[in-house]
């Protein structure tokens, strides 16, 4: 117990001194940033067939692994791939609008939203519950909906 909590204020303090994204080049934070997003636009297109659409049957454990897949991301330490540099107005082939530095409040704002929900997007699918899931997912997408219609260009 004891030493699982020095081992975990470890990380923690591990995480904080080093920068994950001190090596990545800004081509590669506007690559995975949009692959992640893609990756996460996957795995709630799932969520929808199943419980909004019904286009797909209701399958729990899909749900739980689509929701946990993205939790993960949303998890995953995204701000790593966001750099000013990285912004539309210095870069290619990006929509990130350099509001998004401007604005670090707001930013920081959706992007906790965001993380909030798809971690009660986690813990919903774990019940099963075919139409809290649904409500659930609405809420999820509100958030990418926030971030978009503020920091990402048409
Ligand atoms: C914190 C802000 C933020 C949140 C939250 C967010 N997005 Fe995005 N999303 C962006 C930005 C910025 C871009 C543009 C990325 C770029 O072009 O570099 C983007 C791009 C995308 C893309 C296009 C990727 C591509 O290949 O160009 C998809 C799809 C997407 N988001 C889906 C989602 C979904 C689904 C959610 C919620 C489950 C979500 N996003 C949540 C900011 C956000």
């Amino acid at each position: 117990m004891k030493l699982a909590r020095i081992l975990a204020a470890g990380l923690v303090a591990g995480a904080l001194a080093m920068p994950v994204a001190a090596q990545m080049t800004v081509e590669d934070q506007i690559e995975t940033r949009k692959a992640t997003y893609q990756f996460i636009s996957w795995n709630m297109g799932k969520i929808k067939a199943q419980t909004v659409d019904g286009s797909v049957p209701f399958d729990a454990r899909q749900m739980m692994a689509a929701a946990n897949a993205i939790a993960a991301a949303a998890n995953s330490g995204m701000s790593a791939l966001y750099s000013p540099e990285s912004a539309m107005d210095k870069a290619e082939n990006t929509r990130l609008k350099p509001e998004f530095f401007t604005q670090p409040e707001k930013a920081r704002e959706v992007g906790v939203n965001f993380v909030m929900e798809a971690n009660k997007l986690q813990e919903v699918a774990v019940t099963g519950d075919q139409k809290a899931l649904a409500q659930q997912f609405a809420r999820v997408g509100q958030t990418c909906k926030a971030c978009h219609d503020d920091f990402r260009a048409k």
